[in-house]
């Protein structure tokens, strides 16, 4: 019996002894505590899996977003170039560091989208996703968010996104973001197409994109 107890235990005991000041090492253990609890902060109202949520108002969905696109945007809002009390608050007390990691974090969350969009207007929106509309100069959103809406580097993944949010964040463009008018950024791109389109044609595109994965 003797035996067979040291047996079980000196494994265990190496297991103990060697593994966990490596892994303390490896993953430095303060700062990984922090950012576990900043994770699940940001997770009380974008969702669990980063998917987004409807409260009071639309949370965007983070996951898959563009890791660059993502960092701009809270920079935005610690700049106040883009306006939203709630972000500004939570985005002002990140150190750049913990920017960079959230940003990595929630590009490989991949959930699939929350649904709530009308269906029949999902393929007017595909139209002007892939087409844009020629008449009032709106260039095809897929040009710059990708065939697939999955955007590349500061152009946004629109894939699974809300389509309450994409809808507002549309008809609001010019009062919510570019703020600072010293300091034009990236959103001056998009300016002139959200004030091209319809608030119709708002609808149709945010149905399209908010359903695919
Ligand atoms: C109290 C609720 C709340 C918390 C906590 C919160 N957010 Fe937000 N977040 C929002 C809301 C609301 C918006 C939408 C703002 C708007 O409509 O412009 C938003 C927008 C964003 C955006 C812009 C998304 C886009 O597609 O442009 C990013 C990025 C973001 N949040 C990141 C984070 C991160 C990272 C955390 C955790 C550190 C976090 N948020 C915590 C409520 C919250
Ligand atoms: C010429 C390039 C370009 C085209 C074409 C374009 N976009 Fe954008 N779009 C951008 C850029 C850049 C941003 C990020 C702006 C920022 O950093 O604030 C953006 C942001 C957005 C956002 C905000 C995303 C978020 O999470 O808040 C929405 C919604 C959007 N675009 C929808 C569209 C739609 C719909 C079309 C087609 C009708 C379109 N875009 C065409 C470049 C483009």
């Amino acid at each position: 019996m003797k035996i067979i107890g040291l047996k079980l235990t000196l494994p265990a005991v190496l297991a103990i002894a060697f593994a966990s000041p490596a892994s303390a090492a490896e993953h430095g253990a303060a700062p990984n505590k922090d950012f576990e609890a900043k994770v699940q902060y940001c997770k009380t109202c974008h969702g669990l899996s980063g998917q987004g949520f409807r409260g009071a108002y639309p949370m965007p969905r983070l996951a898959g977003q563009q890791p660059e696109y993502l960092e701009n945007q809270l920079r935005a809002f610690i700049d106040r170039r883009r306006t939203n009390p709630v972000m500004f608050n939570v985005a002002h007390v990140l150190s750049p560091s913990m920017v960079t990691a959230l940003a990595k974090y929630f590009k490989d969350l991949d959930p699939k989208p929350l649904d709530g969009a009308p269906t029949e207007l999902a393929a007017m929106g595909k139209k002007i996703y892939q087409e844009g509309i020629a008449s009032a100069n709106v260039p095809a959103c897929a040009s710059c968010h990708g065939q697939d809406a999955k955007g590349q580097g500061e152009f946004p993944r629109l894939a699974g996104q809300l389509y309450d949010y994409v809808q507002k964040k549309l008809m609001n463009w010019d009062k919510e973001r570019g703020q600072d008018r010293a300091k034009p950024d990236t959103s001056a791109i998009m300016e002139p197409i959200a004030h091209g389109l319809t608030q119709q044609q708002i609808a149709a595109v945010a149905a399209y994109v908010s359903n695919l994965e």
